[in-house]
């Protein structure tokens, strides 16, 4: 299967899973398990969530599959999750050896996206994955990966949990 194809029968099962689960934690929960399947390259795959009220703001761990990492809990000004909370911006970085920003969870993660989740407007979170191959997150992986993202907004906003 062309990996074009894969990434688009990936995009329909998580718009698939955004009408079947009842909440936002829920789909990301399920979310992270199919991402982390079905895409061979996205060998770490998780959500930060910012505080509540939290001063200085930070991000906290949620749901996510691969291995349990050092960083539970990332304040806005580091890492490259801490970039992306930051700005609003997605953030692709093709070999993390090379970023000075960049907090190690694995020492195989060669590569790595984050992009930021809004809902009604403002930053609520991100998704965060690693793979261990360089510069696997090409133009169609940031767009899958943004529409996950999308997909936990609106729920969050459907929802508001
Ligand atoms: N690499 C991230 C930290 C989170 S772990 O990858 C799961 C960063 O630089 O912010």
């Amino acid at each position: 299967m062309a990996a074009a194809d894969k990434v688009e029968e990936v995009r329909e099962e998580v718009t698939r899973l955004a009408h079947t689960t009842h909440g936002a934690k829920e789909l990301m929960q399920q979310m992270v398990k199919l991402l982390h399947d079905r895409m061979l390259k996205y060998n770490w795959v998780g959500f930060y969530m910012m505080e509540p009220g939290a001063q200085p703001p930070m991000l906290i761990l949620g749901e996510f599959q691969g291995a349990m990492t050092p960083h539970t809990r990332i304040p806005l000004n580091q890492g490259i999750c801490g970039a992306a909370a930051s700005s609003g911006q997605t953030v692709v970085v093709d070999d993390v050896s090379k970023d000075p920003r960049y907090l190690a969870c694995s020492l195989e993660t060669k590569s790595e996206i984050v992009v930021p989740v809004f809902a009604h407007g403002e930053i609520v979170g991100e998704l965060d994955i690693d793979s261990h191959f360089p510069a696997a997150f090409t133009a169609e992986h940031q767009s899958l990966v943004q529409y996950c993202a999308q997909l936990v907004g609106k729920k969050l906003e459907n929802s508001g949990r």
